[in-house]
């Protein structure tokens, strides 16, 4: 959904971020920017056989970017990895109600943090969350 204005899910998001702050002893991490305007995200994954078992972010960003990830922090857990890293940034706008039209990009940054954490996760863990014999590293 696109509209002009932020959402009162939006707006409780970033108000009351889920999961917010570092997570010790993180299995995952990511740290991504948006290239148009310089906010941040670090995204922190707990991974516990092969499903989302945790996560947390600290954000440097916009009102959308804070309420995205936020969200994604709560969409993620119980998902197995491969959904995880499936989940389209539509999905992230949606969960928090849809984003104006000039802030649909800031949902980039938490499905770009998603799929980068986990895919860091299966480089460093050679024969876990993957087939048997397959490269670890997926491309695209
Ligand atoms: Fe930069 Fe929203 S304006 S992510």
């Amino acid at each position: 959904m696109v509209s002009d204005y932020y959402s009162t899910t939006l707006i409780d998001h970033f108000e009351h971020p889920r999961n917010a702050g570092a997570m010790e002893n993180a299995d995952a991490e990511a740290y991504v920017t948006n290239p148009v305007c310089g906010d941040s995200l670090r995204l922190y994954l707990r991974i516990d056989d092969g499903r989302v078992a945790g996560a947390s972010f600290l954000s440097s960003g916009c009102p959308a970017s804070i309420a995205t990830s936020s969200a994604a922090t709560e969409l993620l857990v119980g998902l197995p990895l491969e959904e995880a890293e499936a989940l389209p940034r539509e999905r992230y706008a949606e969960a928090v109600g849809g984003l104006p039209r000039s802030k649909v990009h800031c949902s980039v940054l938490a499905a770009s943090a998603v799929r980068q954490a986990i895919a860091t996760w299966r480089q460093q863990r050679p024969g876990e969350g993957g087939e048997a014999g397959e490269p670890q590293a997926r491309g695209g």
